[in-house]
C-alpha cells in the first residue's frame, strides 16, 4: 500500500504485520533510550484541520522516534484562514517533498482527495465520519495484547457510533478478524445500516452487554449532530453510561475501552474508567504510539522498494 487511508483496504495479513511489527515498537517505547534511525532523513507533516490530543501528539512522538524530521503546521494560523483551499494547501506543502503526510480532517473523504493529489505517503488521523484506521489499530492491539488474541470475540461498541469514525473503523476490522460486534445505543445513535457490517444492534444496553468480552465505549459528538437529536445528558447516563452494575452483565475478565476524549459522568463512571483492573484506557494510549511507528516504518519501507 502507498497510503493508509483506512481498514476497508486492508487484509487480514495486512492487519497482523502491522500490529506484529508495533509489538517492537512496544518494547522500545518502554526503554529509557528509544530511538531508531528507520525514517532518518524522511519529513513527515502532520496537518490537522480537528482537534487532537492524542493523535496529533502520538504522531508527533513516533515521527521523532524514528528519525524522522517532524513538522506539525499550525492549521489555525495557516493559509486557510485566508481562504486557501485544502487541496491548495497540500500541494504547497507536497512541493516541498514531504515524505509521510498525516492529516485530520473535518470531512469524510477530505484525506482521500488529498492523496490522490500529492506525491508521498498520505496517513488518515481521522476524516469526519469515515475512518480512523490507526485507532482501530491501536485497538486492536490492545485488546490482542489483554485478550492473548483478536478472533472469535464478543465486542460490544456503545454509545454515539453514528457520528463515529472510531466505531466504523473498529466495525471493519474487528468484522474482517472474525468477531462478533454488538452495537449498543439509542435508535438515533446507531442506524440500522450498520447491520450490513454483520453487527447485531442493541437499544438496552443491560441485554446487549451481557457475556461480552470487550466493552468499547464512545462519546457524544455533540459537534456533529447538526442540531438534531442532542439526547439530555442525565438521562443519557442512566441508560447508556458504563458503571460497574452495568460492567457486571459482561464477562467476569470483560476489559473496558475508551478512544478518547472521555467525558467522564456521561458514557462512563470516573471511577470505572480509572480502574486499573479493568480499565485499559491508558494502555489503547501506550499502543497509539507503537501502531503509528509500525504504519509509518511499512509506508516508508513501500515507498522505498517502489522508487
Ligand atoms: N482518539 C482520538 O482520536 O483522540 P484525539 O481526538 O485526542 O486525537
Amino acid at each position: 500500500h502507498r497510503h493508509l487511508l483506512g481498514i476497508e483496504h486492508l487484509s487480514q495479513s495486512d492487519i497482523t504485520a502491522i500490529l506484529d511489527l508495533a509489538e517492537k515498537y512496544v518494547d522500545l517505547n518502554r526503554q529509557s533510550a528509544k530511538h531508531s534511525d528507520v525514517l532518518s532523513g524522511l519529513t513527515q507533516i502532520n496537518m490537522f484541520f480537528e482537534n487532537s490530543t492524542r493523535t496529533q501528539a502520538s504522531f508527533e512522538i513516533a515521527g521523532k522516534r524514528l528519525g524522522a524530521d517532524v513538522m506539525n503546521m499550525a492549521m489555525q494560523a495557516s493559509s486557510i484562514k485566508k481562504g486557501e483551499t485544502l487541496i491548495d494547501t497540500a500541494m504547497t506543502l507536497n512541493a516541498m517533498h514531504p515524505d509521510l503526510l498525516v492529516v485530520r480532517h473535518p470531512h469524510s473523504g477530505a484525506v482521500d482527495l488529498l492523496a490522490q493529489k500529492v506525491n508521498c505517503a498520505v496517513l488518515n488521523a481521522g476524516d469526519g465520519r469515515h475512518e480512523h484506521p490507526t485507532q482501530a489499530l491501536l485497538d486492536a492491539l490492545t485488546i490482542r495484547r489483554a485478550k492473548g488474541r483478536l478472533h472469535r470475540l464478543n465486542i460490544a461498541i456503545c454509545g454515539d457510533v453514528a457520528h463515529s469514525r472510531v466505531a466504523r473503523s473498529n466495525l471493519i476490522l474487528l468484522g474482517k478478524m472474525e468477531n462478533r460486534i454488538r452495537l449498543i445505543g439509542p435508535p438515533t445513535l446507531v442506524p440500522s445500516q450498520f447491520v450490513d457490517f454483520g453487527a447485531e444492534i442493541y437499544d438496552d444496553m443491560n441485554e446487549g452487554l451481557k457475556d461480552v468480552d470487550v466493552v468499547m465505549m464512545l462519546r457524544l459528538q455533540k459537534e456533529r449532530m447538526d442540531g438534531g437529536f442532542i439526547p439530555s445528558e442525565r438521562e443519557y447516563y442512566h441508560r447508556y453510561g458504563l458503571d460497574a452494575a452495568k460492567l457486571a452483565l459482561a464477562k467476569p475478565d470483560a476489559i473496558v475501552m475508551h478512544p478518547g476524549p472521555m467525558n467522564r459522568g456521561v458514557e462512563i463512571d470516573g471511577t470505572l474508567a480509572d480502574d486499573i483492573n479493568r480499565s485499559v484506557i491508558q494502555e489503547q494510549v501506550e499502543m497509539g504510539v507503537a501502531v503509528r511507528m509500525a504504519a509509518m516504518e511499512l509506508l516508508a519501507r513501500n515507498q522505498r522498494d517502489a522508487a
